[in-house]
């Protein structure tokens, strides 16, 4: 592959303008990132109670169970950001993929510095997540169970619906069928739902002295049968190893219960990374050629002045070499070829609007990278299909379905990642969230919505007035609405404001996306070949 010559001039006014905006825009995502890990009205008490009761913080105890030195690529850190008055950060659950000795699992760890480690609505949404991504990649899961169970007065978010409570123990029943292990350490009071996390896992350690399981606790069985117990005598780890059979063992400590956590994991006889299935092509990694910081200055601070995403390929590709498809037709998408981490993908990146030859071609790329098994990255920045009389005579609505059918159908592993404005059906056709990639992440400059403020204000005001059917409006009347509705649509098309309720697996650093994208790719080629899809190649 021919390496892809950079027009981006590092010294130019609108390169550092761009650089000095981004870098405030990932100082506040750091800013942001640290208040998940300690932050929060009255945490500083929580946590310090956590600590002298001896338990370890959540991250630490992921830390504890991990190769050493090696990464932990956490999801959805930011969840429940500016939701429930922001008292719960990080959803109070951390997630997310680490390596035990050399094979990757899903870790589902409950901080109870935060609500006790109970579950509020948002934090279900993460737990079955994970639990998605895991039943994806074909992944076993460790819980490290410290958790309140349902956030009880929201009980009726959390409870009755499909991929609620009950859909995560449904989840981790099948995941166990399916051959992924289950395996929990039990680090704190897990009473009544929150009990079936340990019971439902393939196998269990409770640590003694902070570890309890019961489906009801003693306020409970105080009220129901009369009978006054301490929590240790009714559900701790000795009566649960030595007496009920509920845990298979025992630890003294949490240093001692991961030591066994990492010796059951050595005979769940797991695929490794570095057990690379032979479908999936691969060579030995290089850094690109053009430095991944640059995409600071590359990428605009002003959203309406777009940026070529070609700039960006070549910072997050191996070598920064791109071999283009079909380069001089429908422009404002650039697909190619070119490796991430070694891993061979299919880049299919928005340079704009789309048009009918643009979703043609995108169409044909995918179907390309379908019959030669070719996983897909999707990188988002437009607001969507083109509209107007010559598009819809050009056939818009049907090329673009073809787009959509498209990704909807191929069978390869897809991932996206929204580096701009992610409008319309746009976000669709670039495998958004309801298409179901593997991995979706943002980064701190996208926007999400059906469409921009600055539309949506035009757009809707005509709306309310025909529906108003020539009753007096005033213009400050008019203006009111329209300001109302940009607030709206500004407010809800965050960044943040899409993290924190899950659209997407996390708020990435571009300058970190590569790396993020390499471990994805490493779990793809770990596993089976995917069902093959049709390996028909229509030419656009
Ligand atoms: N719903 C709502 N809030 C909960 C909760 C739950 N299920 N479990 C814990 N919390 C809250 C507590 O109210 C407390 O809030 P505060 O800090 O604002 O006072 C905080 O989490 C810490 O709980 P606390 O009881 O002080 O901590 P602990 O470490 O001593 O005990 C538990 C932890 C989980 C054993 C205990 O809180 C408990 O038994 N909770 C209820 C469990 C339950 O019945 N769940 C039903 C699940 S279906």
């Amino acid at each position: 592959m021919n390496r892809f010559s950079s027009r981006v001039d590092t010294n130019s006014d609108q390169y550092l303008n761009n650089q000095s905006a981004y870098l405030q825009l990932t100082a506040t995502l750091r800013e942001r990132l640290q208040f998940a890990i300690d932050g929060g009205d009255g945490r500083e008490r929580s946590i310090q109670r956590h600590l002298d009761r001896g338990k370890v913080m959540v991250r630490d105890r992921i830390d504890m169970v991990i190769d050493h030195q090696t990464p932990f690529l956490e999801f959805s850190t930011l969840a429940g950001w500016d939701q429930y008055d922001n008292t719960a950060p990080g959803a109070g659950i951390v997630t997310g993929i680490g390596l035990v000795h050399g094979v990757p699992y899903v870790f589902i760890a409950n901080d109870a510095t935060v609500k006790g480690g109970s579950l509020l609505p948002v934090s279900i949404k993460k737990h079955v997540r994970a639990q998605q991504i895991a039943e994806e990649n074909r992944l076993g899961v460790i819980y490290l169970v410290d958790s309140g169970g349902a956030f009880l007065p929201l009980q009726d978010d959390i409870f009755p619906d499909k991929d609620q409570f009950g859909g995560s123990f449904y989840r981790q029943a099948r995941l166990s069928a399916q051959g992924l292990p289950q395996l929990s350490v039990v680090l704190g009071g897990c009473t009544a739902g929150g009990a079936y996390v340990p019971a439902l896992s393939d196998e269990v350690i409770m640590v003694d002295g902070i570890g309890r399981i019961f489906l009801g606790g003693p306020p409970i069985v105080k009220a129901a049968l009369g009978e006054i117990i301490e929590p240790d005598a009714l559900g701790g780890a000795v009566v649960h190893t030595h007496t009920s059979g509920v845990s298979d063992y025992i630890a003294s400590n949490e240093r001692e219960a991961y030591g066994k956590l990492r010796e059951l994991c050595e005979a769940t006889n797991q695929r490794s990374v570095a057990n690379r299935q032979d479908w999936m092509d691969w060579q030995e990694p290089r850094p690109p050629h053009y430095d991944p910081a640059e995409i600071y200055g590359i990428v605009s601070a002003d959203d309406r002045i777009g940026f070529d995403a070609r700039e960006i390929i070549a910072r997050m590709v191996d070598g920064s070499e791109y071999s283009e498809f079909k380069p001089e037709w429908g422009d404002t998408i650039t697909c190619g070829y070119a490796r991430i981490w070694g891993h061979l993908v299919g880049i299919i990146a928005n340079n704009g609007i789309i048009f009918s030859e643009s979703a043609l071609k995108a169409t044909h790329f995918i179907e390309l990278c379908e019959q030669r098994r070719v996983p897909l990255l999707f990188l988002q920045n437009t607001t969507g299909y083109m509209v107007g009389s010559d598009a819809e005579a050009g056939g818009i609505a049907k090329n673009g379905s073809k787009m959509v059918a498209a990704v909807a159908n191929a069978t390869v592993p897809r991932y996206t990642v929204l580096i701009g404005g992610s409008y319309g059906a746009g976000n669709y056709g670039m495998c958004g969230r309801g298409f179901n990639p593997k991995f979706l992440f943002a980064w701190p400059n996208s926007r999400i919505a059906t469409m921009s403020a600055e539309t949506a204000q035009t757009v809707l005001v005509d709306i309310r007035l025909a529906g108003l059917r020539g009753e007096n409006t005033t213009e400050a009347e008019i203006d009111a609405m329209r300001a109302e509705i940009a607030e709206q649509y500004e407010t809800q098309s965050d960044p943040y404001y899409a993290t924190s309720r899950l659209w997407d697996d996390g708020l990435l650093d571009p300058v970190d996306t590569r790396d993020a994208l390499g471990l994805c790719l490493a779990l793809a080629a770990r596993d089976d070949e995917p069902e093959r899809g049709r390996g028909l190649v229509y030419r656009m």
